[in-house]
C-alpha cells in the first residue's frame, strides 16, 4: 500500500490527544503515516476544542492557511483532504461546511471509528462526496475503536474509560459536544491496558470528562466504580503507576478515596476542579456542591493520603460575580493549598445557560481578577515545589531533555523533573534527590548506585 502523509493538529484536553492517537491507529491500515508538516500532507485533520473563547475563529484562521497548501498541491495534481474533527466540528459542523467549501470532512468525537468509510466517501470510492458526521453513538465508537495502540507506545499513556457528561454546569459545552455520560465495560478497558503494557507503557492515566463518575460493567455483571477499576488495573503485569483525570467533587466516592489509601501505585495526585470558592456562584454554575462540601472532601482524601498533591480549575468573572465572590475564591485557594492549578476567564459558550445570564462582566474586570488569582496560584505552586528541595523522590523517566545528557521524568506528585543521567534510565523509576525548584519544575541528582555500577561495566 502506498504511503500517504497524515498531519493532525490537536487542540484542547487530554481526551482530544487520546482521540488523535486513535485516529492515527485507525488510519494506519489505510496507508497513512504521521507527518509533522502540513505542506504536502495527503490528509490534514484539525482535532478541535470548543470549551473556551474564539474556538471557531481559531479553526477558520487555521483552515484558511491550510487551504493555501491544498490549492498549491492541486496545481501539481496532488489531492489534499482537509478534515475538522472534535468539539467544534460537533457544534458547528454545518456552518463549517457552508463557509469553507474546501473542507472535505467534518466529524464529531463519537464517529472516529467510521473514519475508513468517511475517507472512502471523501476520496471518491463511492463517488466523491463531502462528509458531515455528527452522530452521538459513543458505545459504537468504543466497540469499534482499534485496539492497536502503536501511536501511544511511550512510557506514559492515556486510556479513555468514560466519556461525556450529564452534569450541565451552566458554563460548559461538554454535555452538548461530547454527549451523555458513558462508561466503557471493564473487560474492554483491561484489554486495552494489557496492550499498552505489552508495548512497554509503565504508567496509565485513566481518562474521562467525569472520570470518577465511571460505572462500567465489571466481570461479575455489576457496575464497578473507578476505585474498583483502579484495583483491577493495579494487578496487571508491568504496570508501575496509575493516574486518573478529570474528577468532579460530586462523584468523589469513598471507594476511590480508599484506593488512594490501599493501592500504592495509584499516584498521590488529585485534579478536582472546584471552579469558584463562592457558594452563590457555585449555585449559578449548577455545580451542586458548596465550598464547604469541597473542603470536606479534601479533608477526607488528606486523611488517607496526607501527602496528596491537589490541583483544580478556576473560572473568574462568571456572570454576576462580585468582588466578594472573587475574594471567597482566593480564600478557598489559600485554605486548600494547591500544587498546581489552571485558571480561566469566563467565556460565554453558545448554547449554554450561562451565556444567557444577566450580569456579564467587562473584559477588564475579568482580566484583573484573573491576574490577581494567578499571582496567588503561581506563588503557591512555587512554594509547593520549593518544599521538595533536599528530599528524595521516586521519578519515572519518560524522555530525553532538551539539553544533551538530560532526561525528563515525573515525580509521584506530577512535577516535571530533570537530571543529568543516561537515557537508558528512561522507563525506569529511580530515586532522585531534588537539588533545585523552579516555578514549573524541579531538578535533581540520581542517588542510586545503579548508574555508577553500570558505567563501570
Ligand atoms: N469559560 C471559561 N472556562 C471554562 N471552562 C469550561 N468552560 C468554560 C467557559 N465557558 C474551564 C473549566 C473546566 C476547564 C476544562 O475549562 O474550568 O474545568
Ligand atoms: Fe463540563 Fe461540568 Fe460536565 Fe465538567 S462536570 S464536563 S465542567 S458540565
Amino acid at each position: 500500500m502506498s504511503n500517504k502523509k497524515l498531519f493532525i493538529k490537536t487542540w484542547g484536553c487530554q481526551m482530544n490527544v487520546y482521540d488523535s492517537n486513535k485516529m492515527v491507529d485507525i488510519l494506519a491500515p489505510l496507508g497513512y503515516e504521521v507527518s509533522d508538516i502540513p505542506d504536502d500532507a495527503d490528509m490534514i485533520i484539525l482535532n478541535t476544542c470548543h470549551i473556551r473563547e474564539k474556538a471557531t475563529d481559531k479553526v477558520f484562521s487555521e483552515l484558511g492557511r491550510l487551504n493555501e497548501y491544498k490549492k498549491r498541491n492541486t496545481k501539481i495534481g496532488k489531492n489534499t483532504l482537509i478534515a475538522v474533527a472534535g468539539c467544534v466540528a460537533q457544534a458547528e459542523g454545518d456552518f463549517i461546511m457552508e463557509r469553507a467549501s474546501y473542507v472535505d470532512m467534518v466529524f464529531g468525537p463519537q464517529t472516529y471509528h467510521e473514519l475508513p468509510e468517511m475517507v472512502a466517501k471523501a476520496t471518491g470510492a463511492y463517488g466523491k462526496n463531502r462528509v458531515v458526521n455528527t452522530d452521538f453513538d459513543v458505545e459504537a465508537k468504543f466497540d469499534n475503536l482499534t485496539m492497536d495502540n502503536s501511536s501511544q507506545a511511550g512510557v506514559s499513556a492515556f486510556l479513555s474509560v468514560q466519556e461525556g457528561c450529564d452534569k450541565f454546569c451552566t458554563f460548559c459545552v461538554v454535555p452538548y459536544t461530547r454527549g451523555a455520560e458513558f462508561s466503557r465495560p471493564v473487560e474492554q478497558i483491561i484489554q486495552e491496558a494489557k496492550q499498552l503494557l505489552a508495548s512497554g507503557v509503565k504508567e496509565i492515566t485513566l481518562l474521562g470528562q467525569n472520570v470518577n463518575a465511571f460505572h462500567g460493567e465489571g466481570s461479575d455483571g455489576k457496575d464497578w466504580g473507578l476505585g474498583r477499576l483502579i484495583r483491577e488495573i493495579a494487578e496487571l503485569d508491568g504496570i508501575k503507576r496509575i493516574r486518573y483525570t478529570t474528577s468532579h467533587p460530586r462523584d468523589m466516592q469513598d471507594e476511590l478515596i480508599e484506593a488512594h489509601r490501599d493501592v500504592n501505585i495509584l499516584m498521590p495526585f488529585l485534579h478536582l476542579p472546584v471552579q469558584s470558592g463562592s457558594d452563590r456562584i457555585l449555585k449559578l454554575m449548577n455545580r451542586k456542591h458548596t465550598a464547604d462540601d469541597y473542603k470536606r472532601i479534601i479533608d477526607k482524601v488528606r486523611e488517607v493520603r496526607p501527602d496528596i498533591a491537589l490541583s483544580s480549575d478556576f473560572i473568574v468573572g462568571f456572570p454576576g460575580e462580585s468582588e466578594q465572590d472573587h475574594k471567597d475564591t482566593i480564600k478557598l485557594i489559600e485554605d486548600i493549598g494547591y500544587a498546581f492549578c489552571y485558571s480561566f476567564k469566563y467565556s460565554p459558550r453558545p448554547g449554554t445557560t450561562g451565556a444567557k445570564m444577566s450580569g456579564m462582566l467587562p473584559e477588564k474586570v475579568k482580566s484583573e481578577r484573573l491576574q490577581e488569582l494567578q499571582e496567588v496560584l503561581n506563588k503557591q505552586q512555587f512554594e509547593y515545589n520549593k518544599k521538595f528541595v533536599g528530599k528524595t523522590v521516586p521519578v519515572l523517566f519518560e524522555k530525553e531533555g532538551q539539553k544533551e545528557g538530560q532526561i525528563l521524568g515525573k515525580t509521584p506528585y506530577l512535577q516535571s523533573l530533570h537530571v543529568n543521567a543516561p537515557s537508558r534510565l528512561i522507563g525506569e523509576i529511580i530515586d532522585v534527590k531534588v537539588t533545585d525548584a523552579y516555578a514549573n519544575s524541579l531538578s535533581g541528582k540520581v542517588i542510586t548506585s545503579e548508574i555508577i555500577s553500570s558505567n563501570a561495566a
